[in-house]
């Protein structure tokens, strides 16, 4: 059998991805037609940390096509607390669920899973890494709210350095024609390298900037970000970033008409309340997009069991450990250490970090 997990946007074709979002915008405009075409599957949702919207949009994307859901969201409450493996948990999920979604704090663990599960496993998040259903959400928003995907200039503002939403946003939109990337951080808080690789890679277009009013004005979409409090390493170094980037009415003066602004959710203090009342803050209906992108993403999964397949290059052990300390080849010893070759690098095959 062909894997067909979804842990990276990559995993799909550009072909499958524009298919993707095409019918989750047909499955907004006749929600009746799809009431049970997952009548009789089951989803298993394993939420190792916090989530409210995208736990509850693949639980209410599944109910919506018919189907059923079981898993957990306090891994408290699951045999995780009393030492059970990554590898164990799916494998037996595996042989209950006709489909995973899972949200893990640990990179690459999506990866993991997705080495012990004969059903598809979606990522739902791994850490600071990837979140390739959020993009999933912001290409439906852009492409119901835009009417395109490509020939945006976007900025992203905040946390771009571990915005697992940013990461994977950016990797996804660098594949669309003449789309270009505005980075608003601070020195601290910029994209990690092999982004930065990525971009240069696919001649996307991109500066890196640290004020936000001086660079609203000629955006077509604004992504703000929360700073990831859970991933900082010291709570002095969260405080002395949080609270720079506030986005308020008086700088929403400045956008462009047709400026959308976008944010993954939840929102601590990065938007100001009085945005929320100016059309341009699209931010609530993206979270309603993204239940619609789920619902297809779930149902082309579970139609064509030959559909989605992983595009790993190459999957080759080393007997070097990632340096990477919040890899999950650090947590979970039994995992093989896989790596794949890029640029003349080894790179984590979980992780996507360099292994020196
Ligand atoms: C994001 C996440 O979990 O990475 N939220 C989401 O999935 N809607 C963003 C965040 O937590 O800041």
């Amino acid at each position: 059998m062909k894997h067909r997990h979804v842990v990276d946007l990559e995993d799909l074709t550009f072909a499958q991805l524009q298919q993707t979002v095409e019918l989750a915008g047909k499955i907004k405009a006749n929600p009746e037609r799809y009431r049970h075409v997952c009548d009789g599957k089951i989803m298993a949702t394993l939420f190792y940390e916090p989530s409210t919207r995208t736990q509850m949009s693949f639980q209410t994307a599944m109910m919506r096509l018919g189907g059923k859901i079981i898993g957990f969201d306090n891994p408290q409450n699951s045999s995780v607390a009393k030492g059970e493996s990554l590898k164990d948990t799916i494998t037996v999920m595996s042989g209950y669920a006709d489909i995973i979604a899972m949200r893990n704090p640990i990179e690459g663990s999506a990866k993991a899973a997705s080495l012990y599960s004969d059903v598809p496993v979606i990522n739902a998040g791994d850490g600071g890494h990837l979140h390739p259903t959020q993009t999933l959400t912001d290409l439906v928003t852009l492409s119901n709210e835009k009417g395109r995907l490509n020939h945006l200039k976007i900025g992203l503002c905040g946390d771009l350095k571990n915005g697992r939403t940013v990461h994977s946003l950016i990797k996804t939109m660098c594949h669309f024609e003449g789309n270009s990337f505005v980075l608003i951080s601070t020195k601290e808080l910029r994209v990690p390298d092999y982004i930065k690789e990525i971009m240069n890679n696919s001649g996307c277009p991109f500066e890196e900037v640290e004020n936000l009013q001086d660079n609203i004005s000629d955006l077509d979409v604004l992504y703000m970000t929360r700073i990831q409090r859970e991933r900082f390493a010291s709570p002095e170094e969260y405080e002395s970033q949080k609270s720079i980037y506030v986005l308020d009415a008086e700088k929403m003066k400045k956008a462009k008409e047709d400026l959308i602004v976008l944010h993954p959710l939840p929102r601590v203090d990065e938007i100001a309340v009085e945005v929320d009342d100016d059309p341009r803050a699209c931010y609530f209906k993206q979270a309603v997009y993204g239940m619609y992108g789920r619902m297809a993403l779930i149902l082309l999964l579970l139609e064509d069991k030959d559909y989605f397949f992983h595009n790993q290059n190459e999957k080759t052990v080393t007997d070097k450990l990632c340096n990477n300390p919040r890899c999950i080849v650090r947590q979970e010893h039994y995992l093989p250490k896989y790596y794949y070759n890029k640029n003349g690098h080894q790179v984590c095959t979980y992780c996507d970090h360099i292994i020196e």
